[in-house]
């Protein structure tokens, strides 16, 4: 059964950036691009790499570890070496806050 996490405040994590939080026990790199908040699973499909640990590229992040690139908005891969997908995690915000939904 799916469960919502708070993982952190509206104003923690700005346009443009990236931020490692946890939702349970699963890594989640959230993004905020626009005034909207995307959660993907931190860690790189193509290998042990931390996504929030990458860099930001409009509405993609580059991989700290061979740049691959991923959607922020679907976790789909956008550029090689990736070539499986991220899980991608709905978000929503309640009181101020960003929640996470974990499968
Ligand atoms: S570990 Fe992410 S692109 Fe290789």
């Amino acid at each position: 059964m799916s469960e919502w996490h708070d993982v952190a405040g509206v104003d923690d994590v700005s346009d443009g950036e990236v931020l490692g939080v946890a939702a349970g026990n699963v890594p989640v790199a959230l993004f905020c691009v626009g005034d909207a908040f995307f959660a993907l699973h931190d860690l790189c499909s193509h290998g042990a790499a931390r996504l929030s640990d990458g860099y930001v590229d409009g509405d993609c992040i580059e991989c700290p570890l061979h740049q691959g690139l991923v959607s922020i908005r679907t976790g789909k891969p956008k550029s090689a070496p990736i070539t499986d997908p991220v899980a991608s995690y709905p978000t929503r915000i309640v009181d101020g806050r960003i929640e996470v939904e974990i499968p």
